[in-house]
């Protein structure tokens, strides 16, 4: 994984066809998107349960691209090596998650593998400041965690924009997850993200038999996007 600002698509599994996810992962990729992001959610660290390791192993051949893997299970630090094992590129933790956020940053970047921060809407950037050279990616909520289909929360935005500056030269992704479409995208692009998850505004319209809806809605969005950049 080479680091760049370019926009980024990186659409979000939780709303592929389950029954069908490695010819969701090959079709996504085909129609352009450049990330594929993967929703693991425990029923306790939020309201819903998609899916664990395993399951991230069987995609993982299906994905020729960077596997995304956003972690929104407590504790974490029991099943990171399961998911880089899994073959995961870039794993993300909640902030909120646990109060050794510090240890579960070192123990991803001890297995070789990107280390993330995703920080809910009610989060501030207090916490992070002192987690920065330990980051390759802050993804920032734009929905509360646990289901695709919300609403952006428009608030965020600002809180983009100051993470932005606090990030300066070093080489850390900000991803926007929650909410995102033409309308919103150009929001964070110009707050200063790179890399837009999207789950539902990329999956409508289209399935496996039919994925060239996929493509227009990626198109639409990384238009909108870097418009605004
Ligand atoms: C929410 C997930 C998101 C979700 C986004 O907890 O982390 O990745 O799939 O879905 P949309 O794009 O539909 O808001
Ligand atoms: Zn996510």
């Amino acid at each position: 994984m080479t680091f760049d600002r370019r926009i980024k698509i990186a659409p979000s599994i939780l709303s592929a066809d389950f029954a069908n996810f490695g010819a969701e992962c090959r079709a996504i990729e085909a129609e352009g998107a450049d990330w594929v992001h993967v929703d693991v959610m425990d029923g306790h660290f939020v309201p819903n349960i998609t899916f664990g390791p395993a399951t991230c192993a069987a995609i993982r051949p299906h994905i020729k691209g960077v596997m995304d893997v956003h972690l929104m299970i407590a504790p974490v630090d029991p099943y990171i090596e399961a998911f880089a094992a899994a073959g995961a590129d870039v794993i993300t933790a909640h902030i909120e998650a646990g109060p050794h956020i510090h240890r579960t940053l070192q123990a991803i970047r001890n297995t070789g593998k990107k280390a993330g921060l995703a920080i809910n809407p009610g989060t501030g950037l207090d916490g992070v400041e002192n987690l920065l050279d330990m980051l390759d990616l802050v993804c920032v909520m734009t929905v509360n965690p646990g289901f695709g289909g919300q609403s952006f929360i428009a608030s965020q935005v600002d809180k983009v924009r100051r993470l932005r500056a606090l990030i300066g030269d070093r080489p850390i992704h900000i991803e926007i997850d929650g909410g995102v479409t033409p309308i919103t995208a150009p929001l964070v692009a110009a707050a200063g993200a790179d890399v837009l998850v999207a789950g539902s505004a990329v999956f409508k319209g289209g399935s496996v038999s039919d994925p060239s809806p996929y493509g227009a809605n990626i198109r639409a969005i990384r238009a909108a996007a870097e418009a605004a950049t």
